[in-house]
C-alpha cells in the first residue's frame, strides 16, 4: 500500500477487521442490526445468538437457548469455580477478579462435559448421514470410545445426582419444541440412544448429565463444539457473579478451601534436623 494512503483510518481498519460491530460517533451497529432497533426488542439469549451467529434467531429459537442457559448457572460451591469465587472474593480483590479466577477453571474436567458430548453426538450424526442407523452409529462410537480405554462417556453420570433434575426436563422440553418444528430432534434421540445403549454394557442405568442436556440442546440449535464451552461459561457466570457478591457481602477474610480445623495429608520426608544440628 502507498504512502500517501497510509492515513490513521487505514491503519486502524488494517489493525481489527471485524464482522461484528460497527462504531463510530453516534452509531452503534451489531451484525447491520442499529442498537436502538435491537434494544427492547431482542432478549439477552437472541442478543447473544445474533452476535455469535450474524442472524436473529426466531422467538422459538431464542427461548430453547435461554432455557439451556439458564439450567446450569449454579451448582453451589462444592465446585470448583463456586467455590474459587468465593474465596477470591474473601481477599479483597474486585468481583470481575473474583470472577475471571472462576471461569479460569472451567476447563476440560469442569465444565468441558459438554464440549465433549456435542462432539461425540456429531460423530454419530456423521455416521448416520453416512448410511448407518442410529442404534449402528451409536454402537460404533462407543466400541470406538472404550476400546481406547476411555472410562467416562461425557454427557452421562453425576457424582452427587443418581438422576440429575435438569437433565430430564430439558430433554422434555427438547422434544416439546422438536414437536413444533423449532428443531429437528435428532440429537436428543442421540444422546437418549447412547445413554440405553451405555446402561446395557455397564448393567446399570448412568442417566444423562447437565452437560449433555444442554449439548442435546445446543445441538438442535446448530451451535458447535467449542460455542458449547462458551455458552456453558456464560450460564454458569451468573451462578459466580452471584456466589462473588454474597461472599463479598460478608465479613470472611482470606477464607481457605477448607474449615481451619482440617488440615491437608503431608506424604513428603518426616521431620529431620536441619544438616549440622545436633539432636
Ligand atoms: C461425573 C462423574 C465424574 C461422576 O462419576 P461418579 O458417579 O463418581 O462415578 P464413579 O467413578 O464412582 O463410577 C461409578 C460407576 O459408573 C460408571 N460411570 C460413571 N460415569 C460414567 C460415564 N460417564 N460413562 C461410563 N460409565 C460411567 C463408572 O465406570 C463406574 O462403573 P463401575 O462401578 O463398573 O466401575 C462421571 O460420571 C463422569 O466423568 N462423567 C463424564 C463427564 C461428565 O459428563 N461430566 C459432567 C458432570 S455434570
Amino acid at each position: 500500500m502507498s504512502g500517501e494512503k497510509n492515513t490513521g483510518r487505514d491503519r486502524g481498519e488494517e489493525w481489527w477487521r471485524t464482522g461484528i460491530i460497527e462504531m463510530r460517533p453516534g452509531v452503534i451497529r451489531l451484525r447491520g442490526y442499529e442498537i436502538q432497533d435491537l434494544i427492547g426488542r431482542v432478549s439477552f439469549p437472541a442478543m447473544i445468538w445474533l452476535m455469535l451467529r450474524g442472524e436473529l434467531p426466531s422467538e422459538d429459537e431464542a427461548a430453547l437457548l435461554g432455557i439451556a442457559l439458564g439450567a446450569a448457572v449454579d451448582h453451589g460451591p462444592q465446585a470448583p469455580s463456586i467455590a474459587i469465587a468465593r474465596m477470591a472474593a474473601t481477599c479483597g480483590v474486585g468481583i470481575n477478579n473474583a470472577m475471571a479466577s472462576a471461569i479460569n477453571v472451567l476447563g476440560d474436567v469442569h465444565g468441558g462435559a459438554g464440549e465433549q458430548a456435542l462432539s461425540f453426538y456429531g460423530d454419530i450424526a456423521a455416521a448416520m448421514d453416512g448410511g448407518a442407523s442410529l442404534g449402528e452409529a451409536v454402537s460404533a462410537r462407543l466400541d470406538r470410545f472404550f476400546a481406547e480405554e476411555k472410562g467416562y462417556v461425557p454427557g452421562l453420570g453425576h457424582r452427587f445426582h443418581p438422576i440429575d433434575p435438569r437433565a430430564p426436563r430439558l430433554i422434555e422440553l427438547t422434544r416439546e419444541f422438536a414437536a413444533r418444528g423449532v428443531v429437528s430432534g435428532r440429537f436428543a434421540d442421540i444422546a437418549e440412544a447412547i445413554e440405553t445403549d451405555v446402561a446395557t454394557r455397564k448393567g446399570k442405568s448412568i442417566p444423562l448429565n447437565i452437560d449433555g442436556a444442554t449439548a442435546v440442546i445446543y445441538g438442535e440449535l446448530g451451535f458447535p463444539p467449542p460455542l458449547t464451552r462458551g455458552l456453558f461459561v456464560l450460564s454458569r457466570s451468573v451462578g459466580i457473579l452471584a456466589h462473588a457478591w454474597e461472599q463479598s457481602q460478608e465479613s470472611d477474610r482470606n477464607k481457605g478451601p477448607l474449615p481451619k480445623e482440617w488440615l491437608w495429608a503431608y506424604t513428603g520426608t518426616p521431620a529431620r534436623p536441619f544438616p549440622g544440628d545436633s539432636d
